[in-house]
């Protein structure tokens, strides 16, 4: 029995190093979850008894406690380069050939790898300990995480006495799927927005200025190049990872060596298709030269390297039945025909339906129930269908009318006007007011937190919520007895209807769900009239001298508050407290004649307030790149646009620059 502190510390930790690099390295746990607790939960309990013997490599110091203000910068000591795409067979075979002539010989080889779906970040490691992790940014500045990459379990906070003075690794963190999945169903039982993919998800998590929260988020990281370093590290990349690999940084386990262009070739297919197999998501491959002698002798053209190459995967596709259309119901009481699918795999998920989008659509496709259709995933992520299998149409095959009346509450429909949508045209649809408190309690509206979906679903089948003022008479008892609801929760909801009290008027406005007017117009009515009370009298003519606002809008404001039903449900309203006035919202003219045009996802914003944020500084906001864009204003995975800005040399802020632009 040791007794030493100091010894059982020290002890407790090497355990606790060597689980984490046989769980995240090896990928072979010797212990259980459970046990693994334990350990951790032994250690941390001995460190708080001896505080003086905690040092900042322990595996409980992941998590910093207290979130930070903004991210600094940091200019990577080499450039974080990109790769070309290629996405056929025909184009890795040019890619060899110019490696061949550029080598003036055909003595080389190739490691190839699967290009994880995450984002790619320099870690440096000085006399073995992690001083810093940074994201790749421009490529030449990124956004120094250092707080949020030390939760990252799989990323060893010491690489041990034999580690070279300088040492920085370079990888991708990713979000397995599993980890993405959970995340995204807890959001969407909070109400809260959807990450698009992994990688938006991974990317997001690792932005947050919270590091707690980040810690949460079940990250992971594979190591693949080299970035700084003394002396000599390697000859060949592969013996690179393989070093790094002994130093207990996770390796991708897939990378294999490839003699030639047709080895290379046989890989990328293999992995084509047997992608949907691994719990986190590629999306395609990467091929580089293994020896780094070789690469300099290559180098690199701009933007990325000449010995290295990607090779992107297709978007996928799958054939299905379609065994029946269902007709949903929005918020404005539009119908959307969607289709049930008979299951089916695509790109790593099993999809059963997806959306028609509207009755139109459903002629232009020509599409029956009990066709056999091709579907494809846009953006990876929303099933859509692309194409009916026409000559496999089966005698039985049903066509699918547009309904006359609305499935949910059986009233009748009408098709806009000049319009595509179908909509349900009664007041008291079930379907409506679910869509419509969904709306009011969202992000960009009144801001309810923990108010989610399944919750309003159960309040309005029960008929405790008839519009929206209702939402402001419930208490904790009346939620508790809701199916599936602890007492804490229906607390934290009752707390978000409170502080949603005191939303702006223009937020006010555009969570009533009047046609047309969303966030945007909201602001142009708050600003003009002021009150509630105010718009309510406000005539078609007085409408139509507001400089943005047309025939068409005025008229739909008119209708909503003649109305005499909403006119009670904006009297319940107030009589509950809810009467914000107009607060002018300006703020500052710092961003006065520029323009800005945003992409990628953003931490603290979305993209509704960014846009405000930009206009109440004086801004413009515009949505494509030119020369005449002052600034790009670039979140996470930033696209087509963050190219464009470099190509035409407009100048690439993120979001901590902007913040630093507009504070007063
Ligand atoms: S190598 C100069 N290897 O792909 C080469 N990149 O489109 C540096 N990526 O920014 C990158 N898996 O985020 C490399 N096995 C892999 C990769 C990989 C994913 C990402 C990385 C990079 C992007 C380029």
């Amino acid at each position: 029995m040791k007794t030493d502190p100091a010894e059982k510390i020290r002890s407790l930790r090497e355990q606790i190093r060597r689980h984490d690099e046989l769980y995240y390295v090896q990928n072979a746990p010797e212990i259980s979850d459970r046990k693994y607790d334990e350990l951790f939960g032994e250690l941390k309990k001995l460190e708080q008894q001896n505080p003086l013997l905690i040092t900042p490599d322990s595996p409980t110091q992941r998590v910093s406690e207290r979130p930070i203000e903004g991210f600094g910068q940091v200019t990577h000591s080499l450039p974080m380069l990109s790769i070309d795409n290629t996405y056929n067979a025909d184009e890795l075979r040019a890619f060899d050939e110019r490696i061949a002539k550029g080598l003036g010989t055909k003595d080389y080889c190739y490691a190839v790898e699967l290009k994880i779906d995450g984002l790619a970040v320099s870690l440096r490691y000085e006399k073995g300990r992690l001083v810093l992790g940074a994201t790749r940014g421009d490529g030449t500045t990124g956004d120094n995480v250092t707080n949020n990459i030390r939760t990252i379990r799989a990323i060893p906070l010491s690489l041990g006495d034999n580690a070279p003075a300088v040492l920085e690794v370079r990888g991708e963190v990713y979000m397995p799927k599993k980890a993405f999945a959970q995340l995204n169903e807890q959001r969407e039982q909070q109400g809260q927005a959807l990450f698009a993919n992994p990688r938006n998800a991974a990317a997001g998590s690792l932005k947050l200025l919270d590091a707690k929260t980040t810690s949460q988020r079940k990250l992971a990281f594979f190591a693949y190049a080299i970035g700084q370093t003394n002396g000599t590290f390697a000859k060949t990349h592969l013996e690179g990872l393989e070093k790094l690999k002994k130093f207990g940084l996770p390796v991708n386990p897939h990378i294999k060596k490839a003699a030639n262009i047709d080895e290379v070739i046989k890989i990328c297919d293999k992995w084509e298709i047997e992608r949907f197999k691994l719990d986190y998501q590629i999306d395609g491959m990467v091929i580089k030269v293994n020896n780094l002698n070789q690469r300099d002798i290559l180098g690199t053209t701009g933007r990325s390297p000449r010995w290295c190459i990607s090779y992107k995967f297709p978007a996928e596709q799958a054939q299905t039945k379609i065994l029946s259309i269902d007709v949903q119901v929005g918020k404005t009481g539009i119908l959307t025909p969607v289709a049930n699918f008979e299951p089916v795999q695509l790109a790593g998920t099993t999809v059963k339906r997806a959306s028609l989008h509207n009755f139109d659509e459903v002629q232009r496709l020509d599409v029956c129930v009990g066709d056999t259709v091709i579907i494809e995933k846009a953006g990876e992520i929303i099933p859509q269908v692309i194409e009916v299998k026409k000559d496999l149409r089966p005698k039985t095959a049903k066509q699918f009318l547009p309904p006359v009346i609305c499935p949910e509450c059986g009233s009748n429909v009408q098709k806009d006007e000049n319009g595509v949508y179908i909509r349900c045209i009664s007041s008291n649809c079930p379907a409506q007011l679910k869509e419509k408190l969904r709306y009011f309690a969202g992000r960009d509206q009144m801001d309810i937190e923990n108010l989610g979906p399944a919750i309003i679903d159960q309040l309005v089948d029960k008929k405790i919520v008839k519009d929206f003022a209702d939402l402001y008479k419930l208490d904790v008892n009346t939620l508790a007895e809701l199916d599936r609801m602890a007492d804490k929760s229906a607390w934290n909801i009752v707390d978000g209807i409170e502080k949603s009290k005191s939303q702006s008027l223009d937020r006010l406005i555009a969570a009533l769900g009047i046609r047309h007017v969303g966030i945007q117009n909201g602001e142009i009515l708050a600003e003009h009239f002021g009150s509630i009370d105010a718009i309510k009298k406000a005539t078609v003519e007085e409408l139509t001298t507001i400089d943005q606002i047309g025939p068409v809008l005025a008229e739909s404001i008119c209708q909503y508050f003649g109305d005499d039903d909403n006119i009670k449900i904006i009297d319940k309203l107030v009589a509950a407290g809810i009467n914000p006035e107009y607060k002018k919202t300006k703020q500052s003219d710092a961003l006065a004649g520029k323009t800005f045009v945003v992409t990628g996802t953003l931490e603290k914003f979305s993209r509704t307030e960014i846009e405000k944020a930009i206009k109440q500084n004086g801004g413009k906001v515009s949505s494509s790149v030119s020369k005449k864009t002052d600034y790009v204003l670039a979140g996470a995975e930033a696209g087509s646009k963050f190219d464009k800005a470099n190509q035409l040399g407009v100048k690439v802020i993120n979001e901590g620059e902007f913040l630093e632009m507009v504070k007063t």
